[in-house]
């Protein structure tokens, strides 16, 4: 288990396999800034995902898909700064994804080596052990999503919950033994029914981090602004949404405004005072 100088524990893939052991659950969000990961890492949430979902949550866009590489590095550096003792993992967008093997190779030593992250996660096909296992052998913890995979979904519309019969958790489940039989470090499910998960976690001995799957999950992980109510599409019907950010900053903004438009702003507190001349007496 890692240790660090400040109040919060270092938190590593030994940590939460610990946790796992242990029958404790963990608690991962998604973070693209500096802020967020500060109030994150002091909020005791053990795992951070600098996730392509900041295309959409982020960036506005109807998909993940226009998540830049380039920006997510930066982001990821951000929130590692942030969260020092945090499991970090940055998310593999679709530039990385359909340039080959190479490009997805190089993205993800950027997120390891720039960034710091711990880990990174991928959308994978059932093909996709083979960049498991060269992820592995080239040193990098390795995360597989499974179930919904949102790169290939165009529209929030087309988000549909996955595994819901036996032939679909049959497939489910083989998936994620063949990422784990690769060297995956642990399976990411999203969208799939509590007996999928279920079934998944006795099949593998890896933690597996459910997104919208079930109580059976050793650690979830939701969308911060879903969480906040800080989004501006409705959150999935699995997020907890804990508080009314949004609201609470459209109120400022609008006293703000109206302290603006009626000249209560500025007020006396808020402007410089000129300098004293050299030998005038304080007043
Ligand atoms: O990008 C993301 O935020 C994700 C989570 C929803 C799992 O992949």
């Amino acid at each position: 288990m890692g240790s660090s100088t400040n109040s919060s524990p270092t938190i590593d893939l030994a940590y939460l396999r610990q946790m796992k052991a242990a029958g404790h659950k963990f608690a991962m969000l998604t973070a693209y800034d500096y802020p967020t990961a500060v109030w994150a890492q002091a909020a005791g949430v053990h795992a951070l995902l600098v996730g392509d979902s900041m295309a959409t949550v982020v960036l506005g866009h109807p998909s993940t898909r226009p998540a830049p590489l380039s920006v997510m590095i930066v982001l990821a550096e951000a929130v590692r700064r942030g969260a020092p003792n945090v499991y970090l993992v940055g998310d593999l967008p679709y530039e990385a994804m359909v340039g080959g093997s190479d490009a997805a190779l190089a993205a993800a030593r950027e997120f390891r080596d720039r960034a710091g992250c711990d880990a990174v996660k991928f959308e994978a096909r059932s093909d996709h052990d083979q960049l498991v296992a060269r992820f592995t052998q080239a040193g990098i913890d390795t995360i597989a999503h499974l179930g919904l995979r949102p790169q290939e979904i165009l529209f929030p519309e087309g988000y549909r919950a996955q595994a819901r019969d036996a032939d679909g958790i049959a497939r489910l489940v083989a998936d994620a033994r063949r990422m784990v039989a690769a060297g995956a470090v642990m399976i990411l499910l999203e969208a799939v029914p509590n007996e999928a998960a279920q079934a998944v976690v006795e099949a593998v001995d890896v933690p597996v981090i459910g997104c919208g799957a079930g109580p059976a999950c050793d650690g979830h992980v939701v969308v911060t602004h879903d969480l906040l109510g800080f989004g501006t599409t409705r959150p999935p019907r699995f997020v907890p949404v804990l508080a009314q950010v949004g609201k609470v900053c459209q109120e400022a903004m609008r006293r703000y405004v109206q302290e603006v438009v009626n000249g209560s702003y500025p007020g006396p507190e808020h402007v410089y005072r000129m300098r004293r001349p050299a030998g005038e007496p304080a007043p």
